[in-house]
């Protein structure tokens, strides 16, 4: 049971964290109570929490203890001393965390924490273009399976693939970029390849990012003068054209942080919008946003859920050969971003 003098305490821990009412769906009392119960399960299950930015403020600010985009949550989980990772994002993330530490309990607190890209593409796919394209490094999206990540050479987030990917063009003419077409064609844009020669590329889409829409962006521009424009690399290119920044989620922060438009409009999923806002309280946002449904799965009561009742459907397991040959692709990403 938690106290009133807890319940007041965990308000007002909420509270000067940035998170206010109009940016949760309920009452903060309401939130503080759910969050004060996993931060005490959390502390005598010895767990830490992993929050990526599209979760909802109240699990961000609530619970999270790492919070980040793709690479920033892999890098800080490893090596955790937790014994539990209770992974808020989708499951190829949790995959990512649980091959990275071995030796611990990781858990996705919902069963419907897919991944539209991820769910593109098998291991035998990418054996079969291995075999149509012989000898090309295969590289790979974080947003994929461990099966997939242990057929690559090296994995890729938003974050670095510009750079790693400069960095094999560098010893290879050509290469196999997966899964995602409208990622892959915006990187050979940026570095001067042609999609299908010099950078093989697969069919898989994001289904939140591919249904931007460009125009949309002239309205914006039209009514707000001096919009920045912001776009996730996984748009499709007619949105990419039409925008001032392209990059992963902590690429976009890091240039809110360090400019001063008269606002910014964020095309990308809504939950960075509600990050966005509470991270920069004077800064003005419009958020061209839409819902991931997998990473919407999960909730305050799944995260309590899954610490009260940890289970199997819940935990994450990778096979030890799948494990292992994922991890090297892994650590190669590791090298190549540093
Ligand atoms: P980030 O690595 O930019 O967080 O992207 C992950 C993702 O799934 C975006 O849709
Ligand atoms: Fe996957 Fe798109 Fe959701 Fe990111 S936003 S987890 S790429 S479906």
């Amino acid at each position: 049971m938690i106290t009133e003098t807890g319940l007041q305490e965990e308000i007002e821990r909420l509270a000067a964290s940035g998170l206010r009412e109009n940016c949760l769906a309920r009452p903060l009392a309401k939130v503080a109570a759910l969050t004060a119960r996993i931060n005490r399960l959390k502390k005598e299950k010895n767990a830490v929490v992993c929050a990526h930015v599209y979760q909802t403020p109240d699990i961000i600010y609530g619970v999270g203890d790492f919070i980040g985009d793709s690479y920033k949550l892999a890098d800080d989980s490893r090596g955790t001393a937790a014994e539990i990772i209770i992974f808020c994002g989708v499951r190829f993330m949790g995959e990512t965390a649980k091959i990275l530490n071995p030796g611990r309990k990781v858990y996705v607190p919902s069963g419907n924490a897919g991944c539209s890209l991820s769910e593109s593409i098998t291991a035998s796919d990418v054996r079969e273009l291995k075999a149509r394209h012989p000898g090309l490094p295969v590289v790979t999206y974080i947003n994929t399976s461990a099966e997939v990540k242990a057929e690559a050479d090296c994995i890729v987030t938003s974050a670095n693939a510009e750079k790693i990917l400069k960095k094999l063009y560098q010893k290879n003419e050509k290469l196999i970029f997966i899964p995602d077409r409208y990622m892959g064609a915006n990187l050979a844009k940026e570095l001067g390849k042609t999609p299908g020669r010099e950078m093989i590329l697969w069919q898989g889409a994001c289904v939140v990012h591919e249904k931007f829409d460009a125009g949309g962006i002239a309205v914006y521009r039209r009514n707000y003068p001096g919009l920045a424009v912001l776009a996730h690399a996984e748009c499709p290119s007619a949105i990419i054209d039409a925008v001032d920044f392209m990059g992963g989620t902590g690429d976009m922060l890091r240039y809110i942080e360090a400019t001063n438009a008269a606002g910014y409009l964020l095309v990308t999923e809504c939950g960075f919008g509600e990050l966005a806002r509470i991270r920069f309280p004077k800064k003005n946002f419009i958020a061209m946003c839409r819902l991931c449904p997998y990473m919407k799965s999960i909730t305050l009561e799944s995260i309590l859920d899954a610490l009260e009742n940890p289970r199997a459907e819940l935990e994450v397991t990778v096979p030890p050969e799948v494990a292992s040959r994922a991890r090297k692709s892994i650590e190669k990403m590791f090298e190549l971003a540093a």
